[in-house]
């Protein structure tokens, strides 16, 4: 349980009452209670007014809201403040500021908008978390630790670049190393002392790339690169576990979290959930975001604790600001996704933000109060009739999913894949990795995100997408895996290189080449509108006949694999696309292109009979199912994403539905963006 002091749903989210005078305070009292609201995050970006000067901290009005928010039987996530300095800060130590990948020094304003290595952003954001867990560590209204907000910026001053050189010497021990790990010899780039290095930016090896509308950062050398957001994925890491740390001595008992944001580049939230208390996200999916590319998020997200239950720490109401369109959630919408994230593991469902801001950017996102200020909208009565529902659910609270299939994600991977020009602009990580994710979760089936070097012994089907990048260990990971009878799927561009992006030399797919049984000779990539074929040699389950492949073509030698398809045109029709390679008592499979999803689709169904990996109910397609288990009991969520009605048989099952309480078996007729949670009787 994130708290036990109070074992229900947290339901609530980011409250600003510094932006409002004190009379509506008690209106939002009253306001919360009736929406269910049993927990306010607060103050998330209130610095300014804590510490109104260096040596002046000033938490009265601090202590009367929360006495405000504990009088009105709530409970609070307490927010450090630390994602936005002060502006006297700023002023007074510009060395705070961070220096941009263009090699510019901001000036103050927007927030996250500090330098992560500053030695006084550091010393004063962990001496305020400690004042603040000093003074309110025994407040009856206090669960949750909140550090700063959305971290992820990176620096690039000259105080990066020497605390990135320590870093360095800590990696490697000798410049010799580093020149040999980064293979400066390319561009005669070596260098001969730790002072000649230089964070690689837009100055030197870097550049925007925006081909494509994909906007991404490019390198010439990738291993100082990957380097570099290593280090500043752990410098920012750095400043989340000193306010930990501090927080820590003074309250060991109150779990701590920092708001994530899903598949979000810049960090390696593998890292970082290994040092979180709980994980916490916040879920800003676009109106057009498939039911598929949420739940992805959220299995991410999950899987950087071990599968430990997580918490929705924000999501909008109604609408948000930030999109290119910014659309209203439709009646229903927000219940639906609520629920969603239940049903992949949250604990805790949450917005931002409770009173909807009348100035600056975020007066145009959405909130629980919109800006009439009363209850009478129909955004407020579905939160609170949500609100109303999730009283009732304590009991799946620590539940847990229990997943056979896992899908390897690895943002090092992701960095690399992208980092090169090459071999073709299209290639986009995440929406490989969505592709494979979609197919299972289109059958229902459960899927944990894993890094590769995850433990993999629970799972019966693991599949890579374009495990480009090959860390120590990994190979003999997966080996392992398939020897016991596991089941692995990998894609084209993989194992070609090692964790500084060195290719691994004598035939690609490298280190996994032996697993594999096959041998990449060399890679094509095919304009967009050039397409080639999979031609599948005999029927493998319901795939069967000719698929359309395209944007990056191996071209495959088997080295004992069996060839299930040939590509079907160009010089190297004929050639292998699909392969099956046995390997000790598992197999594994080599798509060498990039299907179309039909393939794709038919492919996993394949390999999910083959390893008797299923639906908890079958459903028609938008119809999503999940279970979460804890001790003897059962939770299965039906959610219906479509816009009609389905009918779903329940077969000889007798449920209790949780939130309408009632028995059900049978046909059990689901209305549009409907939602039902089941638990087995007998
Ligand atoms: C983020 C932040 C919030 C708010 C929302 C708006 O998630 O954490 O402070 O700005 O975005 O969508
Ligand atoms: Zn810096």
């Amino acid at each position: 349980m994130i708290n036990s002091k109070m074992p229900v749903v947290y339901y609530g989210g980011d409250y600003n009452p510094d932006q409002w005078p004190e009379e509506i305070w008690q209106e939002d009292m009253r306001l919360f209670k009736a929406a269910g609201i049993n927990i306010v995050t607060l103050p998330v970006f209130n610095w300014a007014k804590l510490q109104p000067a260096e040596n002046v901290y000033n938490f009265e009005w601090l202590d009367k809201i929360l006495d405000l928010v504990t009088q009105n039987g709530l409970h609070v996530c307490l927010a450090t403040s630390t994602a936005a300095q002060p502006a006297w800060m700023s002023k007074k130590y510009p060395e705070m500021l961070p220096v941009n990948v263009e090699g510019k020094r901001k000036t103050h304003g927007g927030r996250v908008n500090f330098c992560p290595t500053n030695p006084e952003y550091r010393e004063f954001s962990v001496k305020l978390a400690r004042k603040m867990a000093e003074r309110y560590q025994n407040h009856p209204a206090l669960l949750v630790w909140h550090i700063g907000n959305e971290y992820g910026n990176y620096c690039y001053c000259e105080h990066c670049a020497a605390e990135f050189r320590n870093w360095l010497k800590a990696r490697y021990g000798t410049i010799e190393e580093l020149n040999r790990c980064w293979n400066m010899s390319f561009w005669g780039h070596t260098v001969y002392d730790w002072e000649e290095i230089v964070p690689p930016s837009h100055l030197n090896e870097m550049w925007l790339d925006s081909s494509g509308g994909y906007p991404r950062e490019r390198t010439c050398f990738q291993g100082i690169s990957l380097d570099y957001n290593r280090f500043m994925s752990d410098a920012s890491m750095q400043c989340y576990l000193g306010e930990c740390q501090a927080i820590k001595e003074v309250t060991p008992n109150i779990p701590i979290t920092t708001n994530l944001m899903g598949a979000f580049k810049p960090l390696d939230y593998f890292k970082w959930g290994l040092k979180m208390d709980v994980v916490s996200w916040d879920n800003y999916p676009s109106a057009k975001d498939s039911p598929g590319m949420i739940a992805f998020r959220h299995d991410l997200m999950r899987g950087l604790k071990d599968g430990q239950p997580f918490m929705l720490m924000e999501q909008t109401p109604s609408q948000q600001n930030w999109q290119p369109y910014n659309s209203l959630k439709r009646p229903g919408v927000m219940r639906l996704w609520s629920y969603q994230a239940l049903a992949h593991g949250a604990d805790t469902i949450m917005f931002f933000q409770l009173r909807r801001s009348f100035g600056a950017c975020e007066k145009y996102h959405g909130a629980v109060i919109e800006h009439v200020g009363h209850g009478e909208t129909r955004v407020f009565r579905e939160c609170a009739a949500l609100g109303e529902e999730l009283k009732k659910l304590e009991d799946i609270l620590d539940s847990r999913i229990q997943a056979k299939a896992a899908i390897m994600f690895d943002w090092e991977n992701w960095w690399a894949v992208e980092f090169s020009s090459g071999p073709s602009r299209d290639l986009k990580y995440v929406e490989q990795v969505e592709k494979y994710y979609s197919a299972l979760h289109k059958r229902n089936i459960a899927v944990d995100i894993i890094p590769p070097d995850g433990d993999l012994s629970q799972y019966q089907l693991v599949i890579a997408p374009v495990l480009y990048m090959v860390k120590p260990g990994v190979a003999q990971n997966i080996e392992k895996f398939v020897a016991q009878g596991g089941t692995f799927v990998t894609t084209f561009l993989s194992g070609l290189v090692n964790e500084n992006d060195l290719v691994t030399l004598g035939g690609y797919p490298g280190e996994l080449r032996k697993v594999m049984g096959i041998w990449a000779e060399e890679i094509d990539a095919l304009y967009p509108d050039v397409k080639n074929q999979i031609v599948m040699k005999e029927p493998l389950g319901d795939l069967n006949g000719v698929y359309e492949c395209g944007m990056l073509c191996d071209l495959i030698h088997s080295e004992g694999a069996k060839v299930l398809a040939v590509y079907g045109k160009d010089f190297y029709a004929g050639m292998p696309v699909l392969t099956e390679n046995k390997f000790g008592e598992g197999k594994t499979y080599y798509v060498a292109s990039d299907p179309e999803t039909a393939f794709i689709d038919v492919l996993i169904t394949y390999l999910c009979d083959a390893k008797q990996l299923k639906a908890p109910l079958e459903a028609v397609q938008g119809v999503e199912i999940t279970q979460r288990f804890k001790e003897k009991q059962t939770f299965m969520f039906v959610l219906n994403h479509r816009d009609d009605q389905v009918d779903i048989d329940l077969k000889k099952g007798r449920y209790r539905e949780l939130i309408s309480g009632r028995e059900e078996s049978g046909i059990l007729s689901l209305p549009a963006k409907g939602v039902a949670i089941f638990q087995p009787i007998g």
